[in-house]
């Protein structure tokens, strides 16, 4: 394979067609998971029957890695490895040792529901793993239970954040997806069990991804409410960006206790600044989460393209670029006529 003719710092001017750059690519390795969130794989649907990608069907490592190594010669300095749940990928830890060396990545971030990882995190965290973002929705073992669809092990899952945190994986990213009736009563109790922890928890509004999860506007609970409930109780102040494209607005506890952020694609979208390209397991690469489409990078993989060519096929994607699906939503159509879009577990979040 001949190698990309430009360098990066001539890429750094690859925009989009709304002038936003390709900062962050986000890789599914696989389709299958371990837990069956009801607003994500409905217990119903994804049953023993259902049948999920094969191996042949689903990118090899070296074929991910192809992919990300010409991506960082196009401005890709991000990387975040997801699901399903990656860590059903046994063979993980040696894909990560390979994309924590390539030139121009300086973020590789894992997420997970975290229930596998305690043994494995050590293993990560040699390999070159930066971080990890954990999904964890409650911590009221009953809310937990029926939000895993049946399947997860509170403890297991602390288990996995103190390991993470042992193995200096940090900081660790607690993300929440509040829905209103199911547990938006459990929300303060969270905060109070990982304040003063310096994992930084994430409260995510329900949004309507996929086309399985029933979404209603009544059921998001705006970022804005949550706001008032947690400086009620723990007066908060707003903190500036970490970084152009950040979903998450950041505030600080007064009391010293940490950090905690509010991720509001519902009530306040971020699509101006979406620097983001979401790689499924069958390599199909998608600009938006809410994609009804994306473009098949396995085909010219398996049939010899180079980097040269492949550099080509991402260029062309992102220059054509035009997606802003959470700013042009408007809530009683998606409830009423939702699109066919790319479901949640097959693009990681
Ligand atoms: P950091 O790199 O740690 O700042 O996190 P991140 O911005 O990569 O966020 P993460 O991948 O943890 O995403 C958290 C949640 O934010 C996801 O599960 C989604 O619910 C939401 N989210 C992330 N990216 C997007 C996006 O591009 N569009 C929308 N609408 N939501 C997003
Ligand atoms: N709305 C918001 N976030 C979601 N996630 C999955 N489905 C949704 C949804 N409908 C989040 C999970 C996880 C990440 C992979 O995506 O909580 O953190
Ligand atoms: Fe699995 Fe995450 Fe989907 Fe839950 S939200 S079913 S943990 S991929
Ligand atoms: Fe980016 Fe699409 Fe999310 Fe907007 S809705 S922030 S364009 S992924």
């Amino acid at each position: 394979m001949s190698a990309p003719q430009e360098t990066s710092s001539e890429h750094e001017r690859l925009k989009d067609a709304l002038s936003r750059p390709l900062h962050d690519l986000r890789i599914s390795l696989l389709d299958r998971c371990n837990f069956r969130c009801p607003y994500c794989m409905p217990a119903s649907e994804y049953h023993a029957d259902y049948e999920f990608l094969t191996r042949a069907q689903r990118l090899s490592h070296d074929e991910i890695y192809t992919v990300a190594r010409v991506a960082a010669t196009l401005g890709v300095s991000k990387l975040r490895l997801t699901g399903g749940e990656p860590l059903l990928d046994k063979a993980l830890p040696k894909l990560v040792d390979r994309l924590a060396v390539l030139p121009g990545i300086d973020d590789l971030a894992l997420t997970t529901n975290a229930m596998l990882l305690a043994p494995v995190a050590q293993t990560l965290a040699n390999a070159g793993l930066h971080r990890v973002t954990i999904s964890l929705d409650s911590l009221d073992e009953q809310v937990f239970r029926t939000m895993s669809g049946g399947r997860g092990n509170l403890q297991q899952v602390l288990d996995g954040i103190a390991a993470a945190e042992k193995a200096g994986l940090t900081p660790i990213k607690i993300n929440v997806v509040v829905q209103r009736g199911i547990n938006d009563h459990t929300v303060l109790d969270l905060l109070e069990h990982f304040r003063g922890t310096g994992h930084i928890v994430r409260l995510i509004e329900f949004m309507d991804v996929g086309n399985r999860n029933g979404w209603r506007m009544e059921q998001v609970v705006p970022s804005l409410d949550l706001l008032d409930a947690v400086n009620e109780t723990w007066p908060v102040s707003p903190l500036g960006r970490n970084y152009d494209g950040e979903v998450a607005s950041r505030y600080r506890y007064d009391d010293g206790k940490g950090e905690i952020g509010f991720i509001s694609s519902v009530t306040k979208p971020f699509c101006g600044s979406c620097s983001r390209a979401r790689l499924s397991a069958d390599g199909t690469l998608y600009t938006c989460l809410f994609a009804t489409h994306g473009t098949d990078l396995r085909e010219p993989l398996r049939n010899g393209a180079d980097d040269d060519e492949l550099a080509d096929i991402l260029k062309r994607i992102w220059l054509q670029r035009a997606d802003r699906y959470s700013e042009l939503r408007r809530p009683d159509v998606a409830a009423a006529h939702p699109l066919s879009k790319v479901e949640m577990y097959r693009i990681g979040g």
